[in-house]
Parts: C-alpha cells; sequence; structure tokens
C-alpha cells in the first residue's frame, strides 16, 4: 500500500490527456490537490478536473505552453499563489515532429526541443525555491527509452528525452541535499494519441520488437510516478524503465 499524498499539491504538465491525464488522476486517487496543465485541449482539462473532484480532491486547470519560458513560470507561480506550496512536478507535456536528420527542418527542431526540454528547466527552476524552503519536493521527469537507445527519425525527439535523463541526474545531485529528489520515468510505446500518429504497419513491427508483445498502458506509467511521489523517498537521480522489456 502507498503512502498517501493528502495535503500535498501537484501540477502535471500536459494532463489533459494521456500519459498525464493517468498521473494526474493516481496522484488524485492519492489524496494529492492537482493542477492539470494543458496547452490547447481545455475541454479535455476540465473533464480530468471533474473527475478529480469526484475523488475528494481540489483539482485546478491552467492553460500554459510550457515551450515558453514565461507561461511555463507563471504556471508553477499560479498553483504555489493558490495552494500556498508545491511539493510534486510533473513534468509530462512533450510532443514528436518525426523525420529523418534529412528532412528536418530547423522548426522541429527548436519546437520539440522547447516543449520537451526546455520546459522542464523552465518550470524545475520556478519551483525549486518554495521546495527548498518546504525542504520537502518530488520532481518527476517523464523521458522515454527513445533517449536511451535513440530512434530512426526522431533525432530532436531522443536529444530532448537524452536532455531530460542528464538534466535529471544534474538536478538531483543539486537538490538532494534539501530532501528534493528528481527522477525520471521512461515509458516505452504507450497507448495514447501520441502512438496513434504511427502508422499501422509501423506499429505492427514495433510490437514485434517489445518482449512482452503488447503496448503500455497510460495508468502503467503512472504507477510508476505515484510510486516515487508516495514512497520514493530515497530514490533520486534515477531513470525507471517501464517499457515492456523494449530497452533494457
Ligand atoms: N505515448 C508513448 O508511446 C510515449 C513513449 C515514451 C514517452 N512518452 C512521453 O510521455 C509524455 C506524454 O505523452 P502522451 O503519449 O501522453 O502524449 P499525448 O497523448 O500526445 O499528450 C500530450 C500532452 O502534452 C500536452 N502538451 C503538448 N505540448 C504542450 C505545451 N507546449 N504546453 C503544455 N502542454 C503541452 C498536450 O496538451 P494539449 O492537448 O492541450 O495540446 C497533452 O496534454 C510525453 O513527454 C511523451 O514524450 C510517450
Amino acid at each position: 500500500m502507498l503512502n498517501r499524498l493528502d495535503g500535498k499539491a501537484a501540477i502535471v504538465t500536459g494532463g489533459s490527456r494521456g500519459i498525464g491525464r493517468a498521473i494526474a488522476l493516481e496522484l488524485a486517487r492519492l489524496g494529492a490537490q492537482v493542477a492539470i496543465n494543458y496547452r490547447s485541449a481545455s475541454q479535455d482539462a476540465e473533464k480530468v478536473a471533474d473527475e478529480i473532484r469526484a475523488l475528494d480532491t481540489d483539482a485546478l486547470c491552467l492553460q500554459a505552453d510550457v515551450s515558453k519560458k514565461d507561461q511555463a513560470r507563471s504556471l508553477v507561480k499560479q498553483v504555489i499563489d493558490e495552494w500556498g506550496r508545491l511539493d510534486i512536478l510533473v513534468n509530462n507535456a512533450g510532443i514528436t515532429r518525426d523525420k529523418t536528420l534529412r528532412k528536418l527542418t530547423d522548426e522541429d527542431w527548436e519546437e520539440v526541443i522547447n516543449t520537451n526540454l526546455n520546459s522542464v528547466y523552465y518550470t524545475v527552476s520556478a519551483a525549486m525555491p518554495t521546495m527548498v524552503e518546504q525542504q520537502f519536493g518530488r520532481i518527476i521527469n517523464i523521458s522515454s527509452f527513445v533517449g536511451q537507445a535513440g530512434n530512426f527519425g526522431q533525432t530532436n525527439y531522443s536529444a530532448s528525452k537524452g536532455g531530460i535523463i542528464a538534466f535529471t541526474k544534474s538536478a538531483a545531485q543539486e537538490l538532494a541535499r534539501y530532501n528534493v529528489t528528481v527522477n525520471a520515468i521512461a515509458p516505452g510505446f504507450t497507448l495514447t494519441e501520441m502512438l496513434a500518429k504511427v502508422p499501422d504497419e509501423i506499429q505492427q513491427k514495433i510490437l514485434d520488437k517489445i518482449p512482452m508483445r503488447r503496448f503500455g498502458k497510460p495508468e502503467e506509467i503512472a504507477r510508476a510516478v505515484v510510486f516515487l511521489a508516495a514512497d520514493g523517498d530515497y530514490i533520486t537521480g534515477q531513470q525507471i524503465n517501464v517499457n515492456g522489456g523494449v530497452y533494457m
């Protein structure tokens, strides 16, 4: 049985659907108040907030494009202003713009790096003073097995996810003395809209390479996140792979 998270305040970036939605709901099930960030899907985010309130805890829906430094930092500030604390920060928002390196544009590169990697720096730097003052913080960054293994057609995405892994280890070293842990969860292929964009025949080829012969479910990623948030007191600078064995 996991420790409860009653009285803890959490932010999940990109919490409107997919893995972020599952994380927001799992955190709420343990009693955390959860701020759901989204970029454009306001109705989806409101639905998640309603589901959270039905679990008898508090929810906020906050629009912000976390690839923009001012918006990402203001997102963190709004939560601290509203709830007076910030205990759990889950950096989940992410996008793909898949192309081979020969076809990749500067825009494809910058959009992915800004959304997936720079956003993590923006939110963590904004959350850090409060977490240090509280002497408590759980930062969980969603990377990907692609950040470890690389992937054809994903130079931009793999660079962003590899960057998250390295950032996580360095930030963990700096923040450990303040009881602020920083870890990464690296999902494998998971059943969300991101995976649905991959053509069917390629999905079949991917399945053949996964030792467990199935895609992950968002809830399976979410459970690893809440474990770190609720019971990961002595775990920092780590990356936990939840990937059906696709990368070992
Ligand atoms: N699915 C997989 O197979 C897989 C595998 C490994 C890692 N991951 C990682 O897991 C995380 C979640 O992926 P997912 O599959 O759940 O993706 P998804 O279904 O496409 O959902 C992405 C979420 O991120 C939000 N988002 C995107 N850009 C944003 C921005 N600039 N500012 C704020 N929010 C933004 C979206 O909000 P809007 O809807 O409002 O745009 C949405 O809530 C990502 O970091 C992804 O890289 C996924």
